[in-house]
């Protein structure tokens, strides 16, 4: 059996890599579908995951990130995406998957599609974007567990310039918005962080249990 604890306390947010280890195609492929599997609001999954691995690519959104040079020497960034866009085309598709791989007939799923319609049209879109952004934070967290579990290294991250990012990579012309970052590979032998204790409140301050 998995020691789940035992993993979540290897892991921590890692500030320097180690820049010449690389994340084998397996490992890439456990992340990639670990982003899939993450379970969104309705299914809709608005999110969408860039895996970038072109070291120029890397170093130049170091700048974006206010500096971290996670960003540089991480094996790969993993920039998480939110859908600007969640339309009457968008929702379609979305039930028009669920007809080919369940063969739910149309009668059945009708009624909950066009109510998602109706309702997804009368909200603005910061509001879209704010709910997708939910959807991506829920991936982040899948990820850093799985990252955890397969002694992936990892370091979340908020630090960086969203609107930069969303010009370098050409995200507009996707349909898309960075919200999160995560940098993964190995951790450097030297990386101070990995000898400094897990700061968290003690458990009684963080559980209620009535
Ligand atoms: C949403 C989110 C954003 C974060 N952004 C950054 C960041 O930009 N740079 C960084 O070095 N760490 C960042 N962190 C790492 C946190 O500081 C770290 O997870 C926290 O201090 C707990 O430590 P641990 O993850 O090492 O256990 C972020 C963490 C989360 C969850």
């Amino acid at each position: 059996m998995i020691d789940s604890l035992k993993h979540l306390n290897w892991r921590y947010a890692v500030k320097k890599f180690d820049a010449t280890k690389q994340l084998s195609e397996n490992k890439l492929t456990i992340l990639k579908e670990a982003f899939n599997l993450t379970a969104t609001s309705y299914g809709l999954q608005p999110i969408k995951m860039l895996v970038i691995k072109d070291q120029d690519l890397k170093n130049k959104l170091v700048k974006s990130s206010y500096g971290q040079q996670q960003v540089a020497d991480a094996s790969h960034i993993l920039v998480l995406c939110v859908e600007t866009v969640i339309d009457e085309a968008y929702i379609n598709m979305y039930f028009n998957l669920v007809k080919k791989l369940r063969n739910t007939p149309e009668t059945i799923t009708d009624p909950f599609k066009n109510s998602l319609i109706k309702s997804f049209s009368e909200k603005d879109k910061a509001s879209v974007i704010k709910w997708a952004t939910n959807q991506a934070y829920l991936a982040l967290g899948n990820l850093l567990t799985i990252c955890a579990v397969e002694e992936i290294d990892a370091c979340p991250m908020e630090g960086f310039i969203a609107s930069e990012y969303n010009e370098t990579l050409n995200l507009k012309e996707k349909g898309l918005e960075a919200v999160l970052v995560l940098p993964v590979g190995y951790r450097a032998s030297d990386d101070l962080f990995a000898t400094l204790a897990k700061v968290r409140k003690p458990i009684e301050d963080s559980i209620i249990e009535l």
